[in-house]
């Protein structure tokens, strides 16, 4: 039977207290980890969201309580009176509070509670499924509960920075026309205008443009985006960006304002120091080195052209790939010579699922001789030649994809990332930071056989390429920049178009025609006739920075209640049908299927 906490007050929380607190009498309320009875003496372990506490119950002490101490279980809340003191057994080491204990003076059970489905302990075991269905436990698993508070931090952290350096916090609508990220919408239907929908923002982009324009100079907002993509580990349906804009700025001033706001944020968070400038790099060079727009620069194996090199070798795979105007590339694996045969057939299965129509290899052995899946289609002095231009030394083992580049950049780049982990490689105490410049303005969309906007419609091409846009829209570079962290895309964000001659341009060569441009985006071109400042800005992912920093293996790991695979909550059963009388008040028939 639940008691109430009538005439009690918590004075503090189970992890708060410590040697400095003996002989204090205090009140302390919060979970059963575990009760112990040891004949006349009962220990229990209390845990809050701060840590454990250890109480001992004696009937010399409590009495009548002491009968109700017998009872109690894992989970079930209490509220404990009584004196802190020393610890009389051995002091646990690996606890805050393992130098004390609470000698109960009084007990009240506040809620009894079954047997939960799981054990409420760190580092579980159980499988990820039962733990989102029963998520209001496995949050006060104390792994979710640090995640969560490392969370709040880090955005308290954000606020604190950005606030004052002059930003200004200001929220956009969630229910909005929809704005152009590259994803698929989330549509939530009018009752109001039967058959026209609003869309769920996939980021504040068009309105912190009008915040611009209304003169906030400095905005930011930690924004619930949503989008409605292919789940990864490090993407949710919904999910929050550091969203700000700034006016009156180049992409120097984007850089440094947020460099200084990472520092900050990563020393007050999490103790780390993040020494300043942070690295940058081209896109072209990202590519040409690492095959990857988010280089993970915590180790080197960089890619080699070696195009010219095996140019009119007898090899027809590297020879056909040149002729079609192709490339051939490399990465040299230290170490890994030996590897066994086996594991070389998997990382060709793995070349192949990133496009690869096969991975060629040559092993350096250790006596200097060569080892090789084309060897006997290439001369001595070519594959001398060829080792030497990989810096190939015995015990290398050197991999090679020959196709068209964008091909070429992506297999290499995912090998890299691959053959580092098996070689432990990645160490995740260490945090590379590092910019990402001049992407392209616009990418080749074969399916649809257009230009799409490679970040989106409102990127500034790059001063010197702007007269390209109209004749050669391909090689025109972009003022936009990402922020990379260990091979994650932190964030991202742009110098904007603030001319609406570029922007119309720039929506003709993304193919929308003048009336299509202004039925979806005429409000943000009216506004930029009425005295648009410069601007631009940047959003980070929240949830993939705290990932990173926690050191999470998911963002689901740094969210309170996330979604699964297929976009639905386990716990609630999110999506689900809904009542006929709400979709005929919507004017929605659902086809049936
Ligand atoms: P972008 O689309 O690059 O830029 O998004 C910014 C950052 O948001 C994070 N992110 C996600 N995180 C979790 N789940 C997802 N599905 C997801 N999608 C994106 C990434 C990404 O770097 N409006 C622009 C920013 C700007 O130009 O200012 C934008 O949204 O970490
Ligand atoms: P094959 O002559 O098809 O047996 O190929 C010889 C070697 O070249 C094998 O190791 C293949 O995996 C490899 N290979 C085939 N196509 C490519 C390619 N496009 N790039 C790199 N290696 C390839």
């Amino acid at each position: 039977m639940a008691e109430s906490m009538k005439g009690l007050k918590r004075t503090h929380r189970c992890g708060e207290l410590s040697l400095s607190n003996v002989g204090e009498s205090v009140t302390a309320m919060g979970w059963v980890q575990k009760q112990r009875n040891k004949g006349g003496i009962i220990f229990v372990d209390l845990r809050d969201r701060s840590g454990l506490l250890q109480i001992i119950f004696e009937e010399s002490d409590i009495g009548e309580g002491f009968a109700k101490a017998e009872k109690l279980r894992s989970e079930f809340v209490i509220a404990v009176v009584g004196r802190v003191e020393k610890r009389s057994g051995a002091v646990n080491e690996n606890l805050a509070t393992g130098a004390i204990e609470i000698r109960a003076t009084q007990l009240r059970i506040l809620s009894e509670a079954e047997t939960p489905p799981f054990p409420i302990e760190a580092d579980s075991k159980t499988k990820e499924e039962l733990r989102l269905k029963y998520r209001y436990l496995d949050l006060r698993r104390p792994d979710l509960q640090r995640n969560l508070i490392l969370r709040s931090n880090i955005t308290s952290k954000v606020r604190e920075f950005l606030t004052k350096e002059g930003f200004l916090e200001i929220e956009t609508p969630i229910l909005q026309k929809s704005t152009p990220e590259g994803a698929r919408d989330y549509l939530v239907p009018s009752r109001v205008h039967p058959g026209s929908f609003y869309a769920l923002p996939q980021s504040p982009q068009l309105f912190k443009q009008l915040l611009m324009c209304a003169g906030y100079d400095r905005y930011f907002q930690i924004a619930k985006c949503f989008r409605d993509e292919d789940l990864r580990a490090d993407r949710q349906p919904e999910f929050t960006q550091i969203d700000m804009e700034l006016s009156f700025v180049d992409v120097e001033d984007v850089i440094d304002v947020n460099e200084r706001l990472l520092q900050y944020v990563c020393r007050e968070a999490v103790g780390l120091e993040v020494p300043l400038p942070i690295p940058r790099i081209t896109w072209q060079e990202a590519m040409d080195r690492y095959g990857s727009d988010k280089p993970d620069t915590r180790f080197e194996m960089e890619l080699t052209d070696v195009s010219e090199t095996v140019a009119g070798c007898g090899f027809a795979v590297f020879a056909s790939a040149l002729e079609s105007g192709g490339s051939v590339r490399g990465i040299n694996a230290k170490g890994q010579a030996e590897m066994p045969r086996k594991k070389i057939d998997s990382l060709v299965e793995f070349a192949k699922g990133y496009g690869a129509r096969g991975l060629a290899y040559l092993a350096v052995l250790p006596d200097g001789s060569y080892k090789s899946s084309f060897a006997k289609f290439m001369t001595e002095e070519e594959l001398d030649r060829l080792v030497d231009a990989m810096k190939g030394q015995p015990g290398d083992l050197l991999l090679f994809a020959a196709d068209k580049k964008k091909i070429v950049y992506s297999v290499l780049g995912a090998l890299r990332l691959e053959l580092a982990g098996q070689m432990g490689l990645l160490d995740d105490n260490v945090f590379h930071f590092l910019w990402v410049t001049d992407f392209p303005l616009l990418e080749w969309d074969e399916e649809e056989n257009r230009y799409t906007a490679m970040h989106h419609p409102f990127t500034m091409p790059a001063d010197e390429d702007l007269a390209f846009l109209t004749e050669d829209p391909g090689r025109v570079r972009a003022k936009a920049y990402d922020i990379v962290l260990n091979g994650t895309e932190l964030g991202g964000g742009s110098v904007r178009i603030f001319q609406s001659d570029v922007q119309e341009k720039m929506f003709e060569v993304l193919g929308f025609t003048k009336e299509e441009a202004y039925q979806r985006f005429g409000f943000l071109l009216n506004a930029f006739r009425y005295g648009v400042p410069p601007h631009a800005g940047l959003a980070y992912g929240l949830d993939r920075l705290v990932m990173l920093l926690v050191k999470a293996e998911s963002i689901r790991e740094v969210i309170a209640f996330p979604k699964v695979k297929d976009a639905s909550c386990l716990m609630t059963n999110a999506p689900d049908i809904v009542d006929a009388d709400q979709l005929e008040e919507l004017g929605i028939t659902l086809k049936k299927c």
